[in-house]
């Protein structure tokens, strides 16, 4: 595995590649969830590069910056473990030449600014900006993202669609815990206690998933979650029901739905969702709603 630590180097390597390059960015902190995406790559194409990058500016001021686990040694182990050809981890002044404030930034309107957008302002353009740069400087052909952030998945999607990248975007299931805690590199953060309450987050998901295909109304079903949370101990930001696609609001005949969830475990903050079919049946004029039979 080559370790590139410069766009010198990056570009050195890329020119020797090939066309069908799979490309995994990550923060590093890695674990078997980041192993699914490198394991989906190295299936599909015939190189595959994964990047470490802390991305400062995707962190708010009050955010955990500058204690988000840092594990090069490990991490380095474990892609080459994975039969990752190339790691890519650049200093800031590969990804921000200019410095972070004179960069052209890169903003997806409207999706930015709502659920996890609402309490992290700024959190997303941090994202789209790092991440754009890093498919120029890489050019795959397919980049591979957790469907465990639902909401950053579907923004970069959006954002390579209107800058007409050519790169296709590839969403990749989540990775749980037995208890069905989504993995996370921000777990680690969790006392003992926490942790075995952490696992209710997904609990929850899947409880307000069997409301939907019993029928009851959708802001029911989002204020449900929200007490429930509360009951067991988070402080929950949001349960939203949207459209899968493209994150919008549910209308009737929308049937590929989305369960997304944010909540504070003391300091630690827990996202996760849970996609979901729901079969839409005309009768007399009542919306009947119920799981797909087939
Ligand atoms: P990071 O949190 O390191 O995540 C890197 C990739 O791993 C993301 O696409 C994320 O969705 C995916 N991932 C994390 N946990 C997962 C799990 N349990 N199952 C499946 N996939 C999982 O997300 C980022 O870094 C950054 O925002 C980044 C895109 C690199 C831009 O800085």
């Amino acid at each position: 595995m080559k370790t590139l630590r410069t766009v010198a180097e990056l570009a050195a390597w890329r020119a020797s590649a090939g066309l069908d390059v799979g490309f995994v960015p990550t923060m590093g902190g890695l674990h078997e969830g980041h192993e699914a995406l490198m394991e989906v790559a190295r299936r599909a194409h015939a190189c595959v590069i994964a990047s470490i990058y802390v991305n400062p500016k995707q962190f708010g001021p009050e955010e955990d910056f500058s204690q988000y686990p840092r594990t090069e040694e490990r991490d380095l182990e474990r892609l080459a473990q994975a039969s990752v050809d190339a790691v890519f981890l650049p200093r800031e002044e590969d990804m921000y030449p200019r410095g972070r404030d004179q960069q052209t930034e890169v903003f997806v309107p409207g999706l930015s600014d709502e659920l996890c957008g609402v309490w992290r302002p700024g959190h997303f353009r941090g994202v789209t900006t790092v991440v754009a740069r890093l498919l120029g400087l890489v050019s795959p052909r397919a980049c591979y993202l957790g469907k465990k952030d639902y909401q950053q998945w579907r923004l970069i999607e959006r954002m390579a669609a209107d800058l007409a990248l050519p790169v296709a975007i590839v969403g990749v299931p989540t990775v749980r815990e037995a208890d069905g805690l989504a993995l996370s590199t921000r777990n680690r953060y969790l006392r003992p206690d926490e942790r075995k309450i952490a696992a209710f987050l997904y609990q929850t998901l899947q409880a307000g998933r069997a409301e939907i295909w019993a029928g009851l109304p959708l802001p029911t079903v989002e204020e449900g979650c929200m007490a429930r949370l509360r009951q067991v101990g988070f402080g929950p930001e949001y349960v939203a029901i949207r459209r899968a696609d493209d994150l919008q609001g549910v209308s009737a005949d929308d049937r590929q739905l989305v369960i997304l969830a944010a909540a504070r475990l003391a300091a630690t903050r827990l996202i996760d969702n849970l996609e979901l079919e729901r079969s839409v049946a005309l009768d007399g004029g009542d919306l009947q709603y119920g799981r797909k039979t087939g």
